[in-house]
């Protein structure tokens, strides 16, 4: 699999193109997605031709959403504006953080290994590593929605819309809001029918969901991951 093709424009850990392949298939219609993160899953399926709106929690991620959707040229040329990126430079916005631009989270985004921010004090990657991802940048449109709100919020105000779900995992710390409470978002699944959940296999996922339809991904369903340690995502749907 090659993620060159990837089409998020951010690095999020947790991030499903890996998986799209199965994810996809089940996508019908009109999507919500309430935890956006990286959103590559959404933005394929708004390629497909198909209604797309995502939220999220972190307003750091979706300021870089808006103003990137809104104008990637001018985005972009505020990225430029900070070329060469120092460790210093890095360090300042990442200090600044939540109350920095939407360009300015994505060069704390890109700058980092993996999106996990801060976890690494950013990488050196710089020169025609970061031009190439800037032209790619500069020409980025898509037809998806993006918005700030919780899943207890954003859920509910789209009673009709399919539903991908992937919350932040139970038990890991990747994200700046990595804490919901994962028996509410079952209860308010409970109360629909076209959904789809990603997890990381985790046993109070297991008993919440039991009933339901579970397909367990191993390491060789996403070979991307191969040489890491195995790990096993849930696929969930009604
Ligand atoms: C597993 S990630 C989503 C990854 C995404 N599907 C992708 O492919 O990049 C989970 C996301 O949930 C967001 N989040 C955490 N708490 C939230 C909440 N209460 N409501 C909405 N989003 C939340 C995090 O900021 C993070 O971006």
């Amino acid at each position: 699999m090659d993620n060159r093709d990837n089409p998020s424009p951010f690095t999020w850990p947790g991030g499903k193109y890996n998986l799209r392949k199965h994810i996809l298939p089940h996508i019908q219609g009109s999507l919500m997605s309430p935890f956006l993160g990286g959103g590559a899953i959404e933005l394929l399926h708004a390629q497909a031709g198909c209604d797309v709106v995502g939220f999220d929690v972190d307003e750091c991620l979706i300021r870089s959403w808006t103003e990137l959707l809104a104008d990637a040229k001018g985005f972009v040329e505020q990225v430029r504006s900070y070329i060469p990126i120092s460790r210093s430079i890095y360090k300042q916005l990442f200090d600044r953080m939540p109350y920095i631009s939407g360009p300015e989270h994505w060069i704390v985004n890109r700058y980092c290994f993996s999106g996990l921010m801060g976890h690494s004090g950013g990488t050196s990657k710089g020169g025609s590593y970061l031009d190439s991802k800037l032209r790619k940048l500069e020409t980025f449109e898509s037809s998806i929605r993006v918005g700030l709100g919780s899943f207890e919020d954003t859920i509910p105000a789209y009673p009709d819309h399919f539903l991908y779900v992937d919350p932040p995992y139970v038990d890991q710390g990747f994200y700046r809001h990595h804490i919901i409470d994962h028996t509410l978002l079952r209860d308010l699944l409970r109360e629909r029918e076209g959904w789809l959940l990603s997890y990381a296999d985790h046993p109070l996922v297991r008993s919440l969901y039991a009933g339901c339809h579970i397909e367990a991904l191993t390491a060789r369903h996403f070979r991307a991951d191969r040489g890491r340690s195995p790990r096993v995502e849930l696929l969930i749907r009604p």
